[in-house]
């Protein structure tokens, strides 16, 4: 019979469904126990679908079966308790920034699906709405959000060293960007990257915000998992586009937030539809309703739908961004739309979370 360590060698060659970490890293298994009979695994799961669990539980059956000297392999899942399930996995637990109330982070399967352009004009609806709002550029490697609301002074410290935001139609603002070159950005590789870039995070003096949005990099990978373990997240935002395949990858954004036990506020879908400046007529190049009935087959809340218009890309060019520039604009109205549904969404949690 194998012992607990080398089954446990086993265990981590087994890749959470949808991710390159194995379930170990993942901190959900609780325990193997070794007797005479066979081998007993007991895996804990938070919040994860019923297809996560299937699938781990088939895949951990077949790799304690298949070790030399085992009778029998059972395994157990116990639904972990919502409140400390961190806490029992020996994970750390996330850090909160002094002076922050809420965290919240944008995220998208894929990249170039507009992320950026609605985390930006997301901050600046929140902040319309009377929030007191910061944003982080989380993506070292297409840093955007500087462009997009636009440098005009060098970043500065306070006396202990920490960085005071800039400040730019009313939001603070820090970007990866404002401190590296093109030469540096190529030598933060992986999982150094995601490290630094968390350190840096909590190096920034945001003073007192109601919400700090967080641009993530795009994908839902183990640099965008490993950022939601470290910052207490009060929830996330996914963007998509309505392709069939950005749509597969708002599963994974769904259940990468769920992993971490961080709300999921909503889906956007961007790049809905392009309304045709000549005949008026709403095109929607890539079908109608995806999104909206993802969302709900995921029972995850849809936060709305934004078009293709050429305002949107113009602004995040000329670092004016819709949301200031044009407030008056549908597409302003229907972020505006957004921020409301994500306030009410972390009041909600915020709620539950005091009850
Ligand atoms: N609804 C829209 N209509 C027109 N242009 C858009 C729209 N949304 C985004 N864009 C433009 O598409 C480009 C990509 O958008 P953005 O940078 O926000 O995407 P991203 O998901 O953050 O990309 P990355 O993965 O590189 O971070 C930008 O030029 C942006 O201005
Ligand atoms: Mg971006």
């Amino acid at each position: 019979m194998p012992s607990p360590n080398e089954i446990l060698v086993e265990l981590k060659k087994i890749k959470y469904p949808g991710f390159t970490r194995d379930i170990v890293s993942f901190a959900i298994v609780k325990d193997i126990e070794v007797a005479y009979a066979g081998v007993t695994v007991s895996i804990t799961m938070a919040s994860a679908s019923p297809e996560v669990v299937e699938k781990i539980v088939a895949d951990v059956k077949a790799a304690v079966a298949a070790m030399p000297g085992v009778p029998a392999v059972n395994v157990q899942v116990e639904q972990a308790a919502p409140s400390a399930p961190r806490a029992a996995a020996g994970i750390a637990q996330p850090r909160t920034i002094a002076g922050v109330k809420h965290i919240v982070a944008v995220a998208s399967g894929k990249g170039g699906v507009g992320k950026s352009t609605v985390a930006v004009n997301l901050a600046l609806a929140m902040h319309a709405l009377g929030w007191r709002v910061g944003l982080m550029d989380a993506d070292v490697y297409g840093p955007s959000v500087a462009m997009m609301v636009g440098v005009e002074k060098a970043v500065t410290l306070t006396p202990e060293r920490r960085i005071i935001p800039l400040e730019r139609y009313g939001i603070r603002y820090i970007s990866m960007a404002l401190f590296i070159n093109d030469e540096t950005a190529v030598i933060w590789r992986g999982p150094m990257v995601t490290k630094l870039e968390t350190e840096f995070l909590f190096n920034v003096e945001w003073g007192e915000l109601d919400c700090l949005v967080l641009d993530l990099p795009p994908g839902t990978g183990d640099a965008q998992l490993t950022i939601t373990q470290r910052v207490a997240l009060d929830g996330g935002v996914i963007v998509t586009t309505p392709q069939e395949l950005a749509l597969l990858d708002v599963k994974r954004g769904v259940a990468m937030f769920e992993e971490v036990h961080v709300p999921v506020l909503g889906v956007v879908e961007n790049m809905s539809y392009y309304v045709c400046r000549k005949c008026n007529h709403r095109h929607e190049i890539f079908g109608h309703g995806g999104g909206a009935a993802l969302a709900r087959s995921l029972n995850v809340p849809f936060l709305g739908e934004l078009p293709l218009v050429r305002e949107l890309r113009e602004g995040g060019d000329n670092a004016s961004p819709i949301v200031a520039a044009n407030p008056a604009h549908p597409v302003s109205a229907a972020f505006k739309s957004m921020a409301s549904q994500v306030i009410e969404g972390l009041d909600r949690s915020e709620a539950q979370h005091a009850s």
